[in-house]
């Protein structure tokens, strides 16, 4: 089997993410693979969910935080940022608040609250999970490619039963957080009715978007997991280990990919280093190993350039490379 085939067999598979350590080339991948698909008339959406994000960096142009950016025809991409979102939050509870109590400004006491409330570090997960679900609950895209950070964030999108406990988690922490603003503002002012059906509607509509965001994002239909790696052998451990996580977690695993493999004419052409050949036949070991424990799930092996893949001719390079049929042999 290979990457263009696995792509042809499954076309309902429409959210893409490859997973791996970092800098192994996820970032490289989403993009090389929303280059393909666009080029076969599909409408694409590459969006990266990582704080530092390289869209930009690949893409060599600036669409952080800008929204959807049309790349080339058919090519769209977007860079969350969780910041902004994070701000938008507080803008929306100094609202609800405002309305809510009807004060004229939000009372210091809990504006304090809402700074120290967007400090924690689950803020910025959730502001990106939120983003997320925004971003494929509004459709209009054929396939959607997540360029995801490390692997426990790939598990934290795909299990549904960490979507579930985030979600139940935020509800809780939601209805707790009500509750501190009521106490409060009803110490500020004393008098006013809270109005419950704010709450209510809140509520509701994070169940909504629960079930919404837990049916697409963890849909094993719809979703094309691949495994990035390269062949060393910390990162075949890795990936071992993180393929058995999956596993556990039910979690579907379309395939392997292995990165920066060292062409053949390392062997054969006359003038190359040494290093460069005991490389080579270090990766000889690992790629039989590799073969050898993930087999036929090993869809594409992908050479090492000789530069790093940025700007659409690289990119362009890089696509070829990943769905050439011969790439798995
Ligand atoms: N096959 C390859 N040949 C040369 N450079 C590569 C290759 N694959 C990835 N790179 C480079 O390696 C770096 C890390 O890749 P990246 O896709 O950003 O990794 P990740 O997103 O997994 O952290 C980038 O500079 C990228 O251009
Ligand atoms: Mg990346």
């Amino acid at each position: 089997m290979s990457l263009a085939r696995i792509f042809e067999e499954y076309p309902e598979r429409r959210y893409i993410m490859f997973g791996g350590k970092g800098g192994l080339g996820k970032t490289t991948f989403s993009a090389a693979t929303a280059y393909h698909l666009a080029s076969q008339g599909h409408r694409v959406l590459v969006f990266s969910v990582d704080p530092q994000a390289s869209l930009s960096d690949i893409f060599q142009r600036d669409i952080f935080g800008k929204g959807v950016v049309e790349i080339i025809p058919n090519l769209f991409a977007q860079e969350i940022d969780a910041d902004r979102r994070i701000r938008e939050y507080q803008d929306e509870i100094r609202q609800k608040i405002l309305d809510m109590y009807g004060f004229e400004a939000v009372p210091d006491e809990i504006e304090s609250y809402i700074q120290a409330a967007s400090a924690e570090p689950a803020m910025e997960e959730s502001a990106i999970f939120d983003q997320v679900v925004d971003i494929v609950v509004a459709g209009g895209y054929d396939y959607y490619i997540y360029d995801l950070v490390p692997l426990g964030h790939a598990l934290y999108y795909l299990s549904m039963a960490s979507v579930y406990d985030e979600w139940i988690g935020r509800i809780t922490a939601l209805r707790e957080e009500m509750r501190e603003y009521e106490q409060m503002a009803s110490r500020i002012q004393r008098g006013k009715p809270v109005k419950e059906d704010q709450i209510l509607n809140e509520l509701q509509y994070i169940k909504n978007r629960i079930s919404t965001s837990a049916s697409i994002l963890t849909d094993k239909e719809k979703t094309a997991f691949f495994f990035v790696l390269v062949p060393e052998e910390m990162i075949l451990i890795d990936t071992l280990n993180a393929a058995r996580l999956f596993a556990k977690y039910d979690v579907p695993i379309s395939g392997y990919i292995v990165n920066r493999v060292l062409p053949d004419l390392v062997m054969t052409e006359s003038g190359v280093p040494d290093y460069l050949r005991s490389r080579y036949k270090m990766q000889s070991e690992y790629l039989k190993k590799i073969d050898t424990t993930f087999m036929d799930q090993v869809l594409s092996r992908v050479p090492e350039f000789e530069r790093d893949i940025t700007g659409m001719e690289m990119i362009k390079r890089m696509a070829e490379a990943m769905f050439n049929e011969d790439a798995t042999t």
